[in-house]
């Protein structure tokens, strides 16, 4: 029998957010993510096959995990018939704040695109994406896979239709990244949100956002700084992660130009100017979590591209 080669597709983390960006903001970083390995099958529909890296936690049925439920989702609508075979080999950690689900929903249809030849764009792409994130935390909320996908900053403007913006990226921008040693689930950190806003608080955020795109068009850092504040979803969450306030307040006494949780968290994120700011910045965090017992790990990274296709085809 002629094996069948593989295509492996690669995502990366995603920092989503971004203060005043709930739900609809998000940025790829450059260094780790996750992998998927795709091939055709026998029968029609996605076979998961493999999942590798994260230590037994995550759904093997191929109707619940994140990946193949994205890569399903994406032969419904372009592919109906076609048979699909996945590996998925996580480099990131689960329940993180690093949008580990959307990278693994990402490089999954990334990785079908490419082995079927659809030339999808992006935001079919996205689409399918965010029905594995819909399988794994019970949200389609789309401001990690649109970044995964399409790499920088991406605003999603609407969803139906789904309406992606790609931002200008501030080549001096860095981020310290810091996980906290727990996890803490999308679905138990979105349960602590408040179910209404106040309006005079939905004026001061719209306004945020507002600052934030326009800082990064005109790639003023500090302006960036000042916008990203997150006056009604990071309140919510503050007290589900130990340590979380002392270590944005030594981090802004720092000189951080901005610091939040990243997507659901624990993972915190701090903004500097340059890199050695941001490694001083990723040492403050390491303390202040450690100090609170929740010791973890973190880097020091830049905003990066997207999702793509390591290596084709594989035999
Ligand atoms: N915007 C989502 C949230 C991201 O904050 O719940 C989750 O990864």
């Amino acid at each position: 029998m002629t094996p069948r080669p593989w295509i492996e597709a690669f995502a990366p983390a995603t920092v989503s957010n971004l203060g005043p960006g709930f739900d609809c903001l998000g940025l790829a970083v450059a260094g780790p993510g996750d992998r998927v390995r795709a091939r055709l099958g026998d029968a029609p529909g996605v076979v998961l096959l493999s999942v590798a890296g994260d230590g037994g936690k995550l759904p093997r049925a191929s109707e619940l995990n994140t990946a193949s439920v994205a890569a399903q989702a994406l032969l419904n609508v372009y592919a109906p018939g076609a048979a699909v075979e996945l590996e998925l080999l996580k480099g990131l950690p689960l329940g993180s704040g690093l949008g580990s689900s959307g990278a693994s929903a990402a490089a999954a249809v990334v990785a079908v695109d490419a082995l079927l030849d659809l030339g999808l764009p992006p935001a079919a792409l996205v689409e399918a994406a965010r029905a594995g994130e819909a399988a794994a935390c019970g949200a389609g909320h789309p401001d990690n896979v649109a970044p995964a996908i399409l790499g920088g900053i991406v605003l999603v403007a609407s969803l139906a239709p789904l309406r992606l913006v790609a931002l200008p990226t501030p080549p001096s921008l860095w981020i310290a990244l810091y996980t906290p040693g727990f996890s803490l689930p999308t679905a138990q950190a979105r349960a602590v949100l408040p179910g209404a806003v106040r309006l005079a608080d939905a004026v001061v955020h719209a306004a945020r956002l507002g600052l934030l795109v326009h800082a990064l068009h005109e790639g003023d850092l500090s302006l960036l700084g000042e916008a990203v504040v997150d006056d009604i979803v990071e309140p919510a969450r503050a007290p589900l992660i130990p340590g979380y306030l002392e270590a944005k307040a030594a981090c802004c006494e720092a000189g951080a130009l901005a610091c939040s949780i990243s997507g659901a968290g624990p993972t915190t994120f701090a903004f500097a100017s340059d890199h050695g700011r941001a490694q001083a910045l990723l040492a403050i965090l390491d303390e202040a979590f450690t100090h609170a017992g929740v010791a973890g790990q973190g880097f020091v990274d830049q905003v990066g591209p997207g999702a793509r296709v390591l290596s084709a085809p594989l035999h």
